[in-house]
This record gives structure tokens, sequence and C-alpha cells, in this order.
């Protein structure tokens, strides 16, 4: 999908600003600094609308991006970051479990993964919190770019096996740095919502 037109409407911390209107959402989840603003910039062509840095923590608001009139993907702060304090990760906490299971635009969660290192503990729990919560999800391994080829399965089955990821739910191989699995991510979204 080419896309034209993105817009950072809110960057938000309570119900209260998310967007108006009945746009379907698609939110990213996963660690700090496992790529989330690196894919939402490579699925719409644009090399820093979604903030990206070296230091982990970058992304603190729900940031919704609303894409072609069409949809929005919401940016989310990660988990899993050392350096914040207790009190910081729970109104993290809050924040994203509110939106996640309260929001009726939602339509699924990007579950990002590193497809270099098995799943950590936190990205079990999400999972774990997302399927609680019967909120469909797309697992991305990202960052493939960063391993030969020939692995790319096998990882990819240590990522199912640790996340005990149920057999309907897709997993898509994913690099924002060449663009591998954009295809497929873009088909897994549009499947959600038409
Ligand atoms: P927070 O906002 O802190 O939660 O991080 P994030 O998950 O949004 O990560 P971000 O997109 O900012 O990327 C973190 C770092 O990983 C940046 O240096 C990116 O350039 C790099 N990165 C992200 N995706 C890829 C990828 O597919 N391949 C490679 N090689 N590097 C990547
Ligand atoms: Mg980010």
């Amino acid at each position: 999908m080419k896309v034209n037109q993105v817009e950072l409407v809110i960057s938000a911390v309570r119900p209260e600003q998310y967007p108006e209107g009945d746009l379907p959402e698609f939110a990213l989840a996963g660690r700090s600094n496992v790529g989330k603003s690196s894919f939402i910039n490579k699925m719409i062509g644009r090399k820093s609308m979604a903030r990206i840095s070296s230091k982990p923590g970058k992304t603190q608001t729900l940031n919704f991006y609303k894409i072609e009139e069409t949809l929005y993907y919401v940016d989310v702060p990660g988990y899993g970051f050392a350096k914040v304090s207790k009190k910081e990760r729970e109104a993290w906490g809050k924040m994203i479990e509110t939106y996640i299971t309260s929001r009726d635009q939602l339509k699924a969660v990007l579950l990002i993964v590193d497809l270099r290192h098995p799943p950590t503990n936190d990205d079990v729990m999400m999972y774990g919190f997302l399927k609680h919560y019967e909120i469909p999800c797309i697992i991305v391994a990202t960052k493939a770019d960063k391993i030969p080829k020939g692995k790319w399965q096998k990882h990819l089955k240590i990522t199912r096996d640790t996340l005990k990821m149920e057999e309907g739910d897709e997993c898509v191989i994913f690099s924002s740095e060449t663009g591998l699995g954009k295809d497929t991510a873009w088909d897994a979204i549009r499947a959600r919502y038409k």
C-alpha cells in the first residue's frame, strides 16, 4: 500500500484525548527499543514520522497516526525499559491497559518482537494479556536483516514456541531496514477491518 497522507492527530495519555470517529485502530506493543516506531515509519513510507531513537523510552504517550483517512496506527511506549521508576511503570501500565481493554475502535494489536532473540518474559506476559482480553493480535518479528536468511525459520519457531502462540495467530518476519514483510503486514492489517 502506498501511503500519501499521514497525520499525527494527537499524543494522548487519557481516554478523553483519544480521537473521535470510528476509524479502525492498530496499536503497536513491544519492548522498548524493539522497533515499534520504525515499523510504523516503514509501513507508511516515511523516514521519521514516528520518532525513533537509539535511546530506549523515546515514545511516552499514545501517538495516534491517521493514515489516508482510513485507519490509525497507535504508537505505544515500550515496556521493559529498566531506567524508569516504579511509579512511571505503573502509570504506563494503566495507560495502555485502559486503552487496550476499553477501545472499541482497536481492531488488533501488533506485538513487535525481536526475531534475533527468544521473546522476553515481558513479551510472553503481553501476549498472555492480549489473549486474556481476547484482543486479536498480529506478531511482527522484526530486525530480520540482522540475522542470516537461513536462520529465520528456526528463530520464528522459537518465537512461536516461547510465546505459546495460538495456531490462528499470524507471525510476520519483518525488517524496517529492508522493508521485508511490509506487504504481508499490510495484508494482515487490512484483513482485520475489510
Ligand atoms: P521505544 O519508543 O523506546 O519503545 O522504541 P521503539 O520500539 O519505538 O524502537 P525504535 O523504532 O525507536 O527503534 C529502536 C532502534 O532499533 C533504532 O536505532 C532503530 O533504527 C533500530 N531498528 C528498528 N527496527 C529495525 C530493523 O528492522 N532493523 C535494524 N537493523 N534496526 C532496526
Ligand atoms: Mg517508539
